[in-house]
């Protein structure tokens, strides 16, 4: 069985440990906070029990927990890896410790994956004999649930390190792309920025209500964004594909385009709009139960997705 180090056990490196043990990986996981691995890993059954539950894993849940042990040191956790998934907190110096570490105790062979949300590869790997090796693998939380990776190397990154991660995380079920060239906030936060920017804009400006803005995406365009993305729908939007929609549209899109460019930024005073619309939808007491109908509701989603994916396209 092939192994992977887990460093970090927080809501994120806890994840990664579900993500690689439920596809048969065996998993071994550090935290630099005593204590923090046994508590993750109560928080790891929950969520076992709860995807076993929604027939999202394949075998009992305690037998994918089996897969899952404590390593007393960084050192354990990296040794006989075929890949290692760093997940301790955002602060670039403590990266650039962990990865020193990493480079030293990892086998030649092993790929060194990073969950950070915006530092960029460079920034963490250039002075590591073993850089080639090393690449950003940013998750989307909880990646057992959303299954998108954002690989993103430095220009010293090998091919063959991006082609590796890749195959890695298609084995443990999930869905990696790669970032051709570094860039702030990779591409699926690029993407998030631009929208809800512009949702925050609308709302300050008083075009739309926050509750609105929502019905506008979850019964709109997220709809079909979530089985085809928004170049496939293009595609489809139009009867000679997505060249014969730009011609039709462009202007259309172009035209927003400079008006949004034209337009101020959203400012402080929307946080007390958006706030008093989602707390009377959601008290703030009652939060925790939302993300859990959310979680649960997400599973319902994967299962309808795999099973219609079986469906042959036309
Ligand atoms: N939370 C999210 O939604 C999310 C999403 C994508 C990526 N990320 C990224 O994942 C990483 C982890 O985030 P998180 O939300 O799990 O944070 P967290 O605070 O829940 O967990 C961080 C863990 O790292 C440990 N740690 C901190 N510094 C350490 C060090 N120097 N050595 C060893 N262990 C150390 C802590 O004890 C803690 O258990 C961050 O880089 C973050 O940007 C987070």
């Amino acid at each position: 069985m092939e192994k992977v180090g887990i460093i970090g056990m927080g809501l994120i490196g806890r994840a990664w440990a579900i993500v690689f043990a439920r596809a048969g990986f065996q998993v071994a996981a550090w935290d630099g906070t005593p204590g923090a691995v046994k508590r993750s890993l109560a928080a790891v059954d929950t969520s076992l029990a709860d995807l076993e539950a929604a027939g999202l894993i394949s075998e009992p849940h305690t037998a994918v927990r089996a897969r899952i042990v404590e390593a007393a040191t960084l050192e354990e956790a990296a040794a006989n890896t075929v890949y290692v998934q760093e997940s301790v907190t955002e602060k670039l110096d403590d990266k650039r410790a962990i990865y020193s570490a990493l480079d030293a105790a990892a086998p030649a062979g092993a790929v060194l994956g990073s969950s950070t949300s915006a530092i960029q590869c460079s920034h963490f790997t250039e002075h590591l004999a073993g850089r080639a090796r090393c690449l950003v693998a940013h998750p989307v939380n909880p990646p057992y649930l959303v299954p998108i990776v954002e690989l993103s190397g430095a220009p010293w990154t090998s091919a063959v390190t991006i082609a590796r991660a890749r195959a890695i995380h298609e084995r443990a079920g999930q869905v990696p792309i790669t970032v051709l060239k570094e860039i702030d906030g990779f591409i699926l936060n690029r993407l998030q920025s631009a929208l809800l920017n512009e949702a925050f804009r609308l709302i300050e400006g008083g075009y739309v209500s926050p509750d609105d803005l929502d019905r506008t995406v979850k019964d709109g365009l997220g709809l079909r964004w979530s089985f085809m993305g928004p170049v496939e729908t293009a595609d489809l939007n139009a009867p000679a594909g997505i060249a014969d929609y730009l011609k039709r549209y462009s202007a259309i899109f172009r035209g927003v385009d400079t008006s949004i460019r034209a337009a101020e930024p959203w400012s402080d005073a929307v946080i007390p709009v958006v706030d008093a619309a989602r707390r009377s939808a959601a008290p703030t007491e009652k939060i925790a139960a939302h993300q859990a109908w959310r979680d649960r509701r997400l599973m319902a989603l994967l299962a309808h997705k795999a099973a219609q994916a079986k469906l042959p396209k036309p």
